[in-house]
């Protein structure tokens, strides 16, 4: 069955190796079409598995079809009771998207027998246009990705987005444990225990752990926390499958050494075959990491993020 992610503009890069990550996770014989702003996987999975974690879909769903000639245009879809048509244009250019819509709403109607409605279809149809085919999708649910909520914010936390984004990138499913060695408030293990995946945190301030923690609780997750130095992951290396982290970004007043020393360092005790997904300001690349795969994520003229995943 083939599925389809139409991307947001933002990230585009980012937003289609999380979905290819996400759908080799389950499906390691996943094969992937992409245009730009859509993927298009072939897989054992549902699509909603996928857009349930995926941080920047838009739209998804199941393909159905291409379709050259909207008259002839036959679907293979079971027939609904109601539906909507919505066209979806990756050209640059205006291609009359109501009059499409209205004009295979009608043709659709008089095939199915089914009413067009706008405020609470059973299915939506998709016309996803693109530069060198016209595709035609489904969908019968909304599968957008469950956030969880945050109690207690930090100026230096992560964005929710990114950091089920970094999970993702790691390719863990559920029941798979991911570890924060600097969890500050807990974002990422926030975001991997909202996908059944667990997480252990470390940080070196108590009172981080402590946010951590009641970030944790008011989501009803209960992942182990540990107030302790980054070195402590060589003592849990056996319980984890993935370091997902947010590195410092300047100095911290409880240790002197540089940020850049403090990746160095970090990168040296980090078990090697684990997977590793990280995220550091622009300019603290140590060699390390130097064949590691780069996604750059502008946030304002001195702060520019590094994800590297190796
Ligand atoms: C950029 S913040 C992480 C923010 C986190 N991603 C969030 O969303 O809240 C970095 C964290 O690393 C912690 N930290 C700094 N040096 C550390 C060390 N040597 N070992 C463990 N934690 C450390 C800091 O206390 C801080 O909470």
């Amino acid at each position: 069955m083939s599925s389809f992610f139409v991307l947001q503009k933002q990230y585009e890069d980012l937003a289609r190796d999380e979905i290819i990550t996400i759908s080799k996770s389950y499906d390691p014989k996943s094969t992937i079409k992409s245009n730009p702003r859509l993927v298009m996987v072939s897989s054992k999975i549902p699509w909603y598995r996928i857009s349930g974690r995926a941080t920047f879909v838009r739209y998804s769903g199941i393909i159905a079809g291409t379709f050259n000639d909207v008259t002839k245009i036959d679907p293979q879809i079971p027939v609904p009771q109601s539906f909507v048509c919505r066209t979806i244009n990756l050209t640059s250019k205006n291609i009359g998207s109501s009059a499409l819509e209205r004009q295979v709403g009608g043709i659709l109607s008089r095939k199915w027998g089914s009413r067009v409605s706008l405020s609470d279809p059973q299915i939506t149809v998709y016309l996803i246009i693109t530069d060198s085919e016209k595709y035609l999708g489904y969908s019968d649910c909304n599968s957008r990705p469950k956030f969880s909520t945050k109690l207690i914010k930090h100026p230096h936390e992560l964005d929710m987005k990114l950091a089920r984004c970094i999970v993702n990138l790691s390719g863990l499913k559920e029941k798979d444990t991911i570890c924060d060695p600097f969890c500050g408030t807990g974002t990422i293990l926030l975001e991997a225990e909202s996908m059944g995946i667990n997480s252990i945190g470390i940080d070196f301030d108590k009172i981080m752990c402590k946010i951590t923690r009641k970030n944790l609780a008011a989501n009803g997750f209960d992942s182990r926390v540990i107030n302790s130095g980054y070195e402590e992951i060589q003592n849990i290396t056996d319980k984890i499958d993935a370091i997902v982290t947010d590195l410092p970004y300047g100095i911290s007043s409880r240790s002197s050494v540089s940020p850049k020393k403090l990746i160095q360092d970090f990168v040296s005790v980090i078990p090697k075959r684990k997977k590793l997904v990280m995220v550091y300001k622009k300019g603290l690349e140590v060699e390390e990491i130097s064949k590691a795969k780069k996604y750059e994520i502008y946030r304002h003229k001195s702060l520019t993020r590094v994800i590297a995943v190796r």
